[in-house]
């Protein structure tokens, strides 16, 4: 549903020098840099699914989406939503679509939302079924009818992003495209908006690109990812592939009798090199051990050995510690802050 085939998007950058001559200087010259925000992404994402696409700061993501909704066109490389190139055939385009820039508004700013809506109803010739079961959905899960009257630009961040998001569903796009929807939201309203999301895929067969840096909203949401990694897709598949990822594995046991916590910690990390050993909740003790360096096997083989163990599991590697070896490039163990 959603194609990217080696999509690419150079920025020039004009380089400003200090000062009003500087400026001019600048204006006479034209020296300027180029900035590769996307370099070469390809991607399929099938319909009906529900994709993260995340990456660090400045990684490319925001790029790409304005590429694949029409609002930019790709230096070279192609982009496909349902079939079209969005920003050759931005019309057809946007009545398949839907798009959230968590950042910017798409709303009219000095109208009220019940206004935005009804503008919107016109502009997509929406159904009045599908206007009326949609905005009594909203009314349900958003809590809509209470923005009632104010202009949008006289709205809290979240009351915004509430109509943000509704309007971009009003037409039961095909497609939508989420940039940081729920950037700024509380809990409540995060949990929302995610349970709308999750609503309409179940509903509609609506596919999701979702970029966020909530893990929050990508757990709760998505089905398969993508990272993007200076301008560059590094992983594509499902989580629990990405997960697999991870270069550090965990174990986390309780055991009874024997050596106290101080002393089974030092135990561990002195027989077991490169392991680091911790006091965790309730008396347990985790064990974080490189991938490469000891097997599961082994780990476990030193604990049964040494301990009378009372429990001992060994939880799924977070999403947060794979991300931020990716993001910057070292091992988890390096980039945890301690
Ligand atoms: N209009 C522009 N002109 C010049 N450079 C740009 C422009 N838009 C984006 N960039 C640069 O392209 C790179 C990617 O930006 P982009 O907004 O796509 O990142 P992002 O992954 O969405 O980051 P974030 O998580 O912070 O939103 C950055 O280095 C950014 O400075
Ligand atoms: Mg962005």
């Amino acid at each position: 549903m959603i194609v990217a085939e080696n999509l690419v998007k150079e920025f020039r950058v004009y380089e400003r020098r200090p000062g009003l001559l500087g400026s001019l200087g600048t204006l006479l010259s034209r020296e300027h840099r180029i900035v590769r925000a996307v370099s070469g992404v390809s991607f399929e994402i099938p319909a009906g699914v529900k994709a993260a696409y995340i990456g660090a700061n400045g990684a490319g993501k925001s790029t790409t989406v304005k590429m694949l909704t029409g609002v930019m066109s790709p230096t070279s490389g192609r982009g496909l939503v349902a079939g079209l190139e969005p920003y050759r055939e931005r019309r057809r385009n946007a009545a398949n679509i839907g798009v959230v820039f968590g950042q910017r508004s798409q709303l009219w700013w000095d109208l009220p939302v019940a206004d935005s809506f009804r503008i919107l109803r016109r502009i997509y010739d929406i159904p009045d079924t599908v206007y009326h079961r949609n905005m009594e959905l909203y009314r349900r899960l958003l809590d809509l009818d209470a923005l009632g009257t104010t202009p949008v630009r006289q709205l809290s961040l979240g009351q915004r992003m509430r109509a943000e998001v509704a309007a971009s569903l009003l037409h039961d796009p095909a497609v939508v495209f989420l940039d940081e929807p729920t950037v700024g939201l509380d809990l409540v309203l995060k949990e929302a908006v995610r349970a709308l999301v999750n609503h309409v895929n179940a509903e509609l067969g609506t596919t999701v690109m979702l970029t966020s840096h909530d893990i929050g909203d990508i757990t709760a949401i998505c089905d398969q990812v993508l990272v993007v990694n200076r301008g560059e897709v590094v992983h594509q598949g499902g989580m629990h592939e990405l997960l697999r990822t991870a270069d550090t594995r965990a174990v986390v046991f309780e055991h009874q009798d024997g050596p106290g916590t101080a002393e089974a910690v030092a135990l561990v990390e002195s027989s077991l090199p490169g392991v680091t050993a911790r006091a965790a909740d309730g008396g347990r003790i985790r064990v974080d051990y490189p991938v490469g360096r000891w097997s599961a096997r082994q780990v476990m083989g030193f604990l049964l050995e040494h301990f009378d163990l009372v429990d001992c599991v060994a939880p799924e590697p977070d999403l947060e510690t794979v991300l931020r070896r990716i993001y910057t490039g070292r091992p988890a163990a390096e980039g945890v802050p301690v």
